[in-house]
């Protein structure tokens, strides 16, 4: 799951923190492997970027270890007016267990739909137990909730952890207007 989830839950993050206003929009403008502990994990994630500003997702993920609380999930926001500008860390983070993020945001807001285009683990699995998965064609769509974060260019980086160490990190930079 190791991405699935994770990835995912970046995205989920772009929903939950970034949300729009009804007028206004997120844009997702880049997706991408920072690094990957390949022995642990493989991911492979690809974002197709829609004409109508919508992206959809797919992805392959094989885990070859079992995650549970001792692995973190660990996301952080640079936010820029500007997209040529210097970034500054935001004040939204997320830093949660695995298993706790499973039970909470995984499950309130992610599992309903993804399991629509993916074999994604029922939110009550814990510890993870090592797997392949497969997520395909998941839209991602500009959510219509209350806004909570500026206007702007935002990076945000999110990490698997296993005590200091991360082993997998991803980029997803997104555009609020
Ligand atoms: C989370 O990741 C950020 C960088 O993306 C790092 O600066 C921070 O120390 C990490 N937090 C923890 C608790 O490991």
């Amino acid at each position: 799951m190791a991405c699935a989830l994770y990835c995912l839950a970046l995205l989920l993050l772009t929903v939950i923190l970034v949300a729009a206003e009804e007028d206004a929009k997120i844009t997702l403008l880049k997706f991408e492997k920072v690094m990957e502990d390949d022995v642990d994990f493989e991911s492979h994630v690809e974002m197709i970027k829609q004409d109508d500003g919508t992206a959809i997702i797919n992805g392959e993920f094989k885990q070859h270890v079992s995650l549970d609380n001792d692995w973190k999930i660990n996301i952080t926001l640079y936010h820029a007016h500007k997209p040529d500008e210097e970034y500054k860390k935001s004040p939204e983070r997320l830093h949660t267990g695995v298993c706790e993020f499973m039970s909470t945001f995984y499950k309130k807001f992610f599992y309903e739909k993804l399991k629509d285009y993916s074999n994604a683990p029922h939110p009550d699995t814990c510890p993870l137990p090592p797997e392949h998965y497969h997520l395909k064609d998941y839209p991602y769509e500009t959510p219509k909730i209350k806004k909570m974060m500026r206007n702007g260019y935002y990076r945000m980086f999110g990490r698997l952890q296993k005590e200091d160490h991360v082993k997998i990190e991803y980029l997803v930079e997104f555009l609020v207007e």
